[in-house]
């Protein structure tokens, strides 16, 4: 139980999602507005009750030349908002079936659209955070330490990973995290938003690899996408992520 506990506060750290009292905020009991506003807007993804739509943690035009002004306003603006709508949508009807107003045949389909539209949510705030102007390069410290013990090199995860961000069949995104039962640090692809995980896997790096992230500028060439990418990398924010899953 207790390393139940300790795991579920390690995924929450992981993805912004405690307060720097490590008192539990959002997902797991309601954050009241002192916890809310300790964490950067950027990363407040629940507030009074609701998903909500935080800020860039930079402009729009930031990430320029490798991600377009137009792709980061039509992602953040419209897609990301719309997975907040769609997961408040979801609560709230799950909510109506529990007390007994809802029609609980459409069970499924509202739990179903949870894990898409939470998980969509949930990878976009992550995205947004680990990436930053003028970023790019080489993790240092812990991070780069685990990274080779766990991958034999950094060039050795960055070939795993572009690899894996390729051959995302259809939308989806690669994702470095951390994996509790082992203690290592693996790559998954996440189909969608939600599916081929491994339950307790803890995301600390996440390439959106859906159409919408970069067809206005890159068109088909998913692969330029990828090496583009590498150049906002924020490692500082994913060494700040894997340093909250060793605590
Ligand atoms: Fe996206």
């Amino acid at each position: 139980m207790q390393n139940s506990v300790i795991s579920r506060r390690s995924a929450l750290r992981g993805l912004g999602f405690l307060t720097a009292t490590g008192a539990v905020a959002s997902v797991l009991a309601p954050a009241s507005a002192s916890a809310a506003t300790e964490l950067p807007p950027s990363e407040v993804a629940w507030k009074d009750g609701k998903y909500v739509l935080p800020p860039l943690p930079y402009e729009y035009n930031a990430l320029e030349p490798h991600i377009d002004e137009a792709t980061m306003r039509l992602h953040h603006d419209k897609h990301h908002l719309g997975y907040v709508n769609g997961a408040n949508k979801a609560l709230e009807a799950l909510a109506a079936i529990a007390d007994g107003s809802g029609d609980a045949a459409l069970t499924k389909n509202w739990e179903r659209e949870l894990a898409f539209q939470g998980s969509g949510h949930t990878l976009h705030v992550l995205f947004w955070n680990n990436m930053a102007p003028k970023a790019g390069g080489e993790p240092k410290g812990e991070l780069l330490e685990a990274i080779t013990r766990d991958f034999g090199s950094f060039e050795n995860f960055k070939r795993l990973f572009s690899a894996s961000a390729g051959g995302v069949e259809a939308s989806g995104w690669a994702l470095l995290g951390y994996e509790p039962v082992s203690g290592k640090l693996q790559v998954l692809q996440a189909e969608k938003h939600q599916n081929l995980t491994v339950q307790g896997f803890i995301p600390l790096l996440a390439l959106d690899v859906w159409e919408h992230a970069y067809y206005l500028k890159y068109q088909n060439k998913r692969a330029d996408y990828v090496t583009a990418w590498w150049n906002v990398v924020n490692w500082d924010d994913v060494a700040k992520r894997y340093a909250a899953t060793q605590k």
